[in-house]
Parts: C-alpha cells; sequence; structure tokens
C-alpha cells in the first residue's frame, strides 16, 4: 500500500510516498530554517505563506521522484496535530483536497505518533511493545507504545520541552536557529564537567521533566559574566548544559523501562540527533540489556516518511478523516 504523506506542523514542509508504513519511496522536505532564523525562532505566519509556497511542488516533486503515477497513490496522510495551528492547516486543507481529487481514503495522524513511527523505517524488525521517550522542539514525553496506535504517555515535560531548552541556550550563546545543532558541534571541544547546572526532580510523577530551571541557569551564567566582564567558555557551558539535559532524560527513561519491564527502548524526535544523548543513551541500554532504536539523524527531524509510516498502521487500526478533519495546535496522544 503507498501512502502519499504531508508534514506542516512547524518549519519544514514535507510530502513523502511511504509503502506498507516500512519502505521510503521518496521523501521530499523543504526547511525554512534560513528564513526564520534571523528572528531567532519560528515566525508562524512567515511558516504558514511557506508551506503554502512549497507543498504543491513537493507533492509533485515526490510523485516523479518515487517514480510512480499519480493513480498508484492508495491513500493520503496528513499530520494533524499538533503544531503551529496555521502551519498544520496548510497541510491538512491540502492534503484533504488531494485525497479527494485521487479519490483515495485520508488518514490523520498524530505528529508525535510519526516521530515514533520514524524507527519503524529504521529498523524493519522493530514492532511495539516499547518504551519510548520522544524529544522534539515542542514536547519531551515518555511514552507506553503498547501497540502501533495504542499509546499511554507515563512521564512529560512540566514546562519547557528539551528542544526550546536547547534552542533558547542557543540565543544566549548568540548561536543562530534552530540551536541544537550548533550546541552539538561547540559542545565537542568542551568540559562537560565544568559549569554545573541542576537536574530537576519534580513532585509527583518520577517520569515528568522540567527544564525551564536549567534554561534560566544557563541565562542568568552568562549574564552575570557578562556583566561582569568575565570571558565564559562557550564550548564547556554547551558541554555541560548538554550534560545536565542528558542526565534528565536517560536515567528516566532506564527506570521507566525497568519499571514497565520493556527490553527495547526507543528515542524519537529532533533531539534524538544530539550525539551526547545518543552515545549516553547507547551506554545505558548497554549496561542495562535493553536494545536500543534510535531513528538515523535524516529522520530524527520532521519529515514527511514518518507520517507516512505512522499512517499504514493508522489505517489498519480503521482511521479515516472525511473533509471535515480540522488542525489542531494540541492533542492527547
Ligand atoms: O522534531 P523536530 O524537528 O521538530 C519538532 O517536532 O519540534 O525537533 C526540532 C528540535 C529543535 O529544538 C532543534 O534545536 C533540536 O530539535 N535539534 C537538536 C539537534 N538537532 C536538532 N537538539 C540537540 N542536538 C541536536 N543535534
Amino acid at each position: 500500500m503507498k501512502i502519499l504523506a504531508f508534514e506542516s506542523t512547524c518549519d519544514e514542509t514535507a510530502a513523502a510516498i511511504v509503502e506498507d508504513g516500512r519502505k521510503i519511496l521518496t521523501d521530499q522536505i523543504s526547511s525554512q530554517a534560513e528564513l526564520h532564523a534571523v528572528y531567532g525562532g519560528v515566525v508562524p505566519e512567515i511558516a504558514s505563506r511557506c508551506h503554502v509556497e512549497s507543498i504543491s511542488i513537493l507533492a509533485e516533486k515526490a510523485v516523479r521522484d518515487a517514480g510512480i503515477s499519480k493513480e498508484d497513490i492508495d491513500a493520503v496522510a496528513v499530520s494533524y496535530a499538533p503544531g503551529l495551528i496555521g502551519a498544520v492547516l496548510v497541510g491538512v486543507n491540502f492534503a484533504k483536497s488531494t485525497a479527494l481529487a485521487l479519490n483515495v481514503p485520508l488518514i490523520p495522524v498524530h505528529h508525535i505518533k510519526g516521530h515514533i513511527a520514524a524507527n519503524y523505517l529504521a529498523y524493519p524488525e522493530l514492532e511495539p511493545p516499547f518504551l519510548c521517550l520522544a524529544i522534539s522542539g515542542g514536547n519531551t514525553l515518555l511514552v507506553d507504545v503498547r501497540d502501533y496506535t495504542d499509546m499511554k504517555i507515563i512521564g512529560a515535560t512540566r514546562d519547557d520541552a528539551a528542544g526550546e531548552c536547547f534552542d533558547k541556550t542557543a540565543r544566549v550563546l548568540g548561536l543562530p536557529y534552530p540551536g541544537g545543532k550548533p550546541i552539538d558541534m561547540l559542545a565537542q571541544n568542551g568540559d562537560d564537567r565544568k559549569y554545573s547546572f541542576p537536574i530537576a526532580h519534580v513532585d509527583g510523577n518520577p517520569y515528568d521533566m522540567s527544564f525551564s530551571g536549567l534554561k534560566t541557569s544557563v541565562i542568568n551564567l552568562v549574564h552575570n559574566a557578562e556583566q561582569k566582564g568575565e570571558e565564559i567558555d562557550r564550548a564547556s557551558l554547551a558541554a555541560s548544559f548538554t550534560r545536565a539535559v542528558s542526565e534528565s532524560l536517560v536515567p528516566r527513561t532506564m527506570q521507566a523501562a525497568k519499571e514497565l519491564g520493556y527490553k527495547k527502548v526507543v528515542v524519537a524526535g529532533g533531539v534524538a540527533a544530539n550525539s551526547r544523548i545518543r552515545a549516553d543513551f547507547k551506554a545505558a541500554c548497554e549496561k542495562n540489556g535493553y536494545e536500543l532504536f534510535i531513528p538515523p539523524l535524516k529522520l530524527c527531524g520532521d519529515n514527511g516518511a514518518m507520517i507516512g509510516a505512522q499512517a499504514y498502521y493508522e489505517y489498519l487500526a480503521g482511521a479515516r478523516a472525511g473533509s471535515d478533519l480540522n488542525a489542531y495546535a494540541t492533542m492527547e496522544l
């Protein structure tokens, strides 16, 4: 079954064709990051306009690149939540009209479920159940993936997402948006023990997380140093900050896997591209005897293929949308 899938929830417009949820026939992505970089973050109105400009071009390109004709498409899928509402609407409306024009079913896909499904593309042998840590620009969730479509959040950030924390830290260091990759590169030559940052433990749920204190701590350190005219070791700050994020994520995930009795640990989302976090997960999973699944870098960030992968399983579970499908800024998993 060939699914034409669209993604437009933030600043990447994407159109992909995925076969039977596991095989990428094409994955076309147009990133707007450079346009938003001058503002230090995503400007929603600019994002929506860019999606409008590129989505039809990407759809045509996807069909051409996959070497198929439009008649070969069995279904259309779209990421309909959560995200920037104006941006999501572009994908939803385009997907609705495409499904109508091709006379094929329309499948709604939750963006975070898509991130998790990126792993099905990278690991043909991976099947639920497993524990997944989804870490992106807008979400940080520990998810009990009981089945392809049946998931339960067991922990979440109480405030900022991990990716947001990377982006804010990058901004205070004068690094470009999005800040995750520049911080990752800067941290390579730093001493991760030079600066001490807080690792939050929140009351109530041991799997909930918090990153706002860490963010504030970095900002205060940089501003205090500026006021005193002191030089900051930026590489070591990036490395120490990343260690703090990793130590918020990895031990909690290991503890949750132990408590739920899972031997498979999956990591997903843009922050899963971080080299330190990847290495720490690898070491922790080896130590605990867990099998680790993390997508290759190109499938960590937003893409259309992950939506096409999840859409296949949503289709099998009976999910269909009509022409009344709406876009949502927030949505339960
Ligand atoms: O999953 P994603 O592309 O978009 C959302 O669905 O939110 O994630 C984007 C986030 C940004 O905050 C970006 O700075 C972060 O992923 N990111 C990274 C790295 N590459 C991207 N964070 C840490 N290290 C990286 N190498």
